[in-house]
């Protein structure tokens, strides 16, 4: 069973190599490091309307911000009000019961920060932290069991998120891609209705959302196509998707620049057959890429000194690196 499933994610991984072209890979200099002490895994990346941050969850379901005039971490807030006592500095096999905060997103007109709790569904925090406020945790219906994604239309504070899956939980992710799941949503939620609108279902892990600048359509990952895919959300086009990159790895979160165009993350998190690390493969594949509007791979980031990218966002002429499975967010200056 268990080589069965190893087959199959291997062959997985062969199918995206088959869509990876050679292209110059840019190795950014002037590395940060900004680590965590009793935390890991900030996975996605947030700035307030002040540009302050990044804020970003991590295990054991806090989510902190980042103090560049004291340069250290602070608790902005919990995923929770609730939250137990033992979860405090958790680990992964705490998840279930202490929620995993992944996707983060501002509204900055009225400061309130979203959050994608793999476990705890669509969450709402004040603009001064504390603990978090349930919006969603499933439509029609059907619960979500991985909510993972999350962004912002700034202009109408309407919110798009994904769950990856209502078959599998984050702790089982590699099950949903090797078993080629395909009950992932991309949804929306409108904060004067209160209520979800499936955008579309029926998705192979759908993953990281990303709003175009004019609003007039949505890019997610689908991370178990190896593909960035488009929704039209106003226009002739409108409530169609379509591809807009194909990708030589994971994708993961999406995060639009300053400059109109896309950072995506290529999480390279896989099995590791011999229990060792693979360096060379590290080296030669990229962890994250910079797509342009119409979807043309511009910039690529190469995997030697970033282990696992979650995130890759462009702020304050910085480019800020998330990782699910490290502990520090690594800075480059632009
Ligand atoms: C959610 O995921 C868990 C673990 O992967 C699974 O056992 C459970 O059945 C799933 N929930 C639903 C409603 O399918």
């Amino acid at each position: 069973m268990r080589l069965a499933l190893l087959f199959v994610f291997l062959m997985a991984i062969l199918s995206c190599a088959a869509c990876y072209k050679e292209i110059a890979m840019n190795r950014l200099h002037g590395l940060e490091r900004l680590p965590l002490r009793t935390v890991f895994g900030p996975e996605s990346l947030a700035f307030d309307r002040h540009g302050r941050g990044p804020y970003t969850g991590v295990s054991g379901g806090r989510i902190l911000m980042w103090q560049g005039n004291d340069r250290r971490w602070t608790g902005f807030a919990v995923n929770a009000a609730n939250r137990r006592r033992e979860c405090e500095g958790s680990d992964v096999s705490m998840e279930r019961v202490c929620g995993r905060p992944l996707g983060l997103q501002f509204h900055h007109a009225t400061g309130v920060l979203y959050v994608a709790d793999a476990y705890f569904g669509l969450l709402a925090v004040g603009p001064t932290g504390g603990a978090a406020e349930q919006l969603a945790a499933s439509a029609e219906g059907v619960p979500f069991n991985f909510t993972n994604g999350v962004d912002v239309d700034q202009k109408t504070g309407v919110v798009y998120f994904t769950d990856s899956s209502t078959q599998y939980q984050r702790q089982d992710y590699i099950l949903a891609v090797v078993t080629g799941d395909a009950t992932g949503r991309l949804m929306q939620y409108d904060p004067r209705t209160r209520k979800v609108t499936v955008l579309q279902r029926g998705l192979r892990f759908p993953n990281g959302v990303a709003l175009s600048g004019d609003g007039s359509f949505l890019l997610f990952a689908e991370t178990g196509t190896c593909r960035v895919l488009k929704y039209w959300l106003r226009g002739p086009k409108a409530a169609t998707t379509e591809v807009f990159a194909e990708l030589p790895r994971y994708p993961d979160n999406i995060r639009r620049t300053p400059g109109g165009e896309y950072w995506v993350a290529l999480n390279r998190e896989k099995i590791d057959l011999n229990g060792a690390a693979n360096t060379k493969a590290a080296a030669e594949h990229p962890v994250a890429m910079r797509l342009s509007a119409e979807g043309k791979v511009v910039e690529a980031l190469d995997g030697e000194e970033l282990a696992s990218v979650s995130e890759v966002a462009e702020e304050s002429g910085s480019i800020w690196v998330g990782s699910v499975e490290m502990a520090y967010v690594d800075v480059y200056k632009l």
